[in-house]
């Protein structure tokens, strides 16, 4: 312990207060190599289980020592450059519930960790490992609906969107308070949208769909990505459900280089309550999109200001595959500038729906602007065309999208037709409203 002291103290600044203030009267705290069980285990168990665990995500579990001890390296340049846990917003800017992402001080702890050669330290003091249960998370459902047959998953190839709709047989209309999402096999879904359609639309009970549904839907439920709590809608703020309505599934299916098979579930949890508020998709979307072969920085803006007072709760932001960098904030009425989202490293595999810690009040008036940031240059290893062409906005694989919205609660029930009707003027004048828009 003296010699590991007296190392520390050789090295300048490793002691707060040895360089300049006189010589500290308390003896400082011993740097302490972190060990597996009583350090690194609590990280893992919290941070990563939830998609490393047997079964899962992720391609291997990280629970026990051995997990851990073989991939220390990898797991301290993993997380130091934040590849993992799979987490895009930039710190600072906003708070939002579910973050996955690791403090500093828990980067550091996996570092030293695998420097130290990954020592497992005293097994009494390991934690108990996360349990996984397979039951719904929010209690008994009041409506489950099934795919009615499995979807398969082939070997290998690229990633697949595939949409389903599948009839709820709902005898009445009812009000949605939570949804929870089920794959059946966690090893290759990425993310699940859900929405209800209530018109009857005719459509393929199944079809690939990529960057958008393809269908306008009635009420959007929300998403699911791994790790992620089930849908619960605010207090008050119910989803009608028409009777005889279809669920729409927007399923992303990564495969994993065996055969896979999914047949997911969706749990429906009612209330008879009616809505006293409604949650309101505030889409600023762009179609301007045009980016030349080669170009490494195409910014697309949008803009849209709510003409009432609103609560933003969560924010989805929605482009493919070239987009790079996604920011969003609004002005509000005496200028200030409050931030929604920024995000960097935007990767359409690991898209998320964000939720607020707390709802941000918007004053009537406020000015929700967009910026996104795309690279068609070569260098981009996301770029789906090799060499580079040029890019337009449209729904498929190679086109692009410019998509932020705002879920958005009005602060006073009574001005929601105003709301509604600056969203479609704005759909009207064709540069802004849904991405949900109708593939032509
Ligand atoms: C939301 C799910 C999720 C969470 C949480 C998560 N991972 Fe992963 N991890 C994955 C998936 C999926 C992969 C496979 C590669 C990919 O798809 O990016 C992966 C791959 C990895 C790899 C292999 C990378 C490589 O290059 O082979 C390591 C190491 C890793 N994760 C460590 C961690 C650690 C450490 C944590 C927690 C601090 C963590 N992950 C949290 C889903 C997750």
């Amino acid at each position: 312990m003296l010699a590991l002291l007296l190392a520390a103290a050789a090295i300048p600044g490793a002691i707060p207060g040895s360089t300049s203030a006189p010589p500290p009267v308390l003896t400082p705290p011993p740097v302490l190599t972190p060990v597996f069980t009583k350090d690194v285990a609590p990280i893992l168990y919290r941070r990563c289980a939830t998609c490393h665990h047997e079964g899962e995500v992720a391609p291997f579990p990280l629970l026990t020592y051995e997990d851990a001890r073989k991939r220390a390296r990898l797991i301290a340049d993993v997380t130091a450059s934040r590849r993992m846990p799979p987490w895009k917003p930039v710190e600072g800017y906003n708070h939002f519930a579910g973050s996955r992402r690791l403090s500093d001080a828990e980067i550091q702890t996996l570092r030293r960790w695998a420097a130290a050669g990954a020592p497992q330290g005293n097994p009494a003091l390991l934690p108990k490992a996360p349990a996984f249960p397979d039951d719904w998370q929010l209690g008994t459902p009041d409506l489950v609906v099934q795919l009615p047959e499995s979807f398969d998953v082939p070997a290998d190839g690229g990633d697949l969107y595939e949409c389903f709709i599948v009839p709820m047989d709902v005898p009445r209309d009812r009000f949605i308070r939570a949804v929870e999402f089920r794959p059946s096999n966690r090893r290759v879904v990425h993310h699940a949208l859900l929405f209800t359609d209530s018109a009857q639309s005719r459509h393929e009970p199944r079809y690939p769909c990529f960057g958008s549904v393809g269908l306008l839907p009635t009420e959007g439920l929300g998403g699911w990505s791994p790790g992620m709590a089930p849908i619960r809608l605010p207090e008050g703020a119910a989803v009608p459900l028409a009777a005889r309505s279809k669920l729409v599934a927007q399923v992303h299916y990564h495969p994993d280089g065996r055969p896979e098979r999914d047949q997911w579930t969706v749990g429906l949890y009612f209330t008879d309550r009616p809505p006293v508020r409604r949650v309101v998709d505030v889409g600023v979307a762009s179609k301007r999109i045009d980016i030349p072969p080669g170009e490494a920085h195409y910014v697309v803006r949008e803009h849209f200001t709510t003409p009432i007072a609103v609560d933003a709760i969560g924010i989805i932001p929605h482009a493919h595959l070239l987009c790079r960098e996604m920011r969003g904030w609004a002005i509000l009425p005496g200028g200030k500038k409050q931030w929604l989202l920024n995000l960097r490293d935007w990767d359409f595999n690991w898209q998320d729906q964000f939720q607020y810690a707390q709802p941000i009040r918007l004053p009537a008036d406020s000015r929700i602007e967009m910026e996104f940031v795309y690279d068609n240059s070569a260098a981009n290893p996301r770029n789906p065309n090799s060499p580079p062409e040029r890019v337009t906005w449209g729904a498929g694989t190679k086109d692009e999208m410019a998509g932020l919205h705002v879920q958005a609660i009005p602060v006073h029930m009574e001005e929601l037709p105003e709301l509604g009707k600056a969203l479609w003027g704005a759909v009207m004048r064709s540069v802004g409203g849904s991405f949900y828009r109708p593939e032509k």
